[in-house]
């Protein structure tokens, strides 16, 4: 293709063939991921690396693992739950039904998150939440359906599961391995969602987005803002990532409730 740098063609080529939108992303994110794939094959040279993503299913399937970044925890960011739980004691002593919407909800850690805080915490009336966990990524939702997770060099569930006052009520431990016990994935349900293309879901009185605004392409936020506005109720909650912010010309439109923990209120 005239005038395609090699990079871009690396670019074109994961257009072509997989389910992922290069042009959602910012270039530096999409830059490191690569490079480090390509590093992991020994290959320096992206005309190369176009080259063996044409032709090994294999690696366009580590490619992807690599762009969908699905690194997440229960209870991520322990400050902001603990704000968290006032605002769903305070919405379930005055709503008849919350609903809390995870988007992106990776393999199921937040979306569970929520739903073991309102069944541990005695002032929280867990009989009116109800949770949606939604991400792009089949394989992620397939693990959040499982609701099984495990123990292993660099992930302590028992340590993220603190934040809990009974964490063995809401899961069963056997080892390293835990599963989530059916109180808890009863409040939950998952959907496969893209927050750029799909556009609005029903109204939602708490919505989770964090940790997938640092990945994309400043041109394509206001897409994900226009879903996720579109998506709340009045007076309801939205929680950004701790390095993340709501854009500025859209800041009027939210009143911090904590803004150091990134809790905004809908206004
Ligand atoms: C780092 S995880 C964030 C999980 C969780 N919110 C947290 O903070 O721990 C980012 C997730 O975004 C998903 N994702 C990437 N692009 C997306 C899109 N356009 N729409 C929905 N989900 C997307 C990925 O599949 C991945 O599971």
């Amino acid at each position: 293709m005239t005038g395609e740098t090699p990079f871009e063609g690396v670019l074109r080529q994961i257009e072509d063939s997989v389910p992922f939108e290069p042009g959602y992303y910012n270039e530096s994110y999409l830059d490191r991921r690569i490079s480090a794939r390509m590093r992991r094959r020994d290959v320096d040279d992206h005309t190369e690396y176009e080259r063996l993503l044409r032709e090994e299913p294999d690696e366009r399937e580590a490619l992807m693992d690599a762009l969908t970044i699905n690194v997440t925890e229960f209870f991520r960011n322990p400050e902001m739950w603990e704000v968290l739980r006032g605002v769903l004691r305070e919405m379930t002593e005055t709503k008849r039904q919350v609903n809390v919407w995870s988007a992106p909800c990776a393999d199921g850690r937040e979306p569970y998150s929520a739903a073991m805080l309102a069944c541990d915490d005695p002032e929280i009336d867990e009989r009116r939440l109800s949770v949606l966990g939604t991400d792009i990524s089949d394989e992620a939702l397939e693990n959040a359906r499982a609701g099984v997770y495990h123990t292993t060099r660099t992930t302590d569930i028992a340590a993220e599961l603190e934040p809990l006052s009974a964490p063995e009520q809401w899961v069963d431990r056997d080892g390293d391995s835990f599963r989530v016990r059916d109180p808890v994935k009863e409040l939950v349900e998952f959907e496969k969602h893209d927050l750029i293309r799909d556009g609005q879901m029903s109204a939602f009185d708490v919505v989770f987005c964090r940790n997938l605004l640092i990945y994309i392409d400043s041109g394509h936020k206001g897409d994900v803002f226009d879903t996720l506005e579109s998506s709340l109720s009045p007076g309801s909650v939205l929680v950004v990532g701790m390095t993340e912010s709501v854009p500025p010309d859209r800041r009027d439109r939210y009143e911090p409730v904590n803004k150091r923990r990134r809790v905004f209120r809908w206004a």
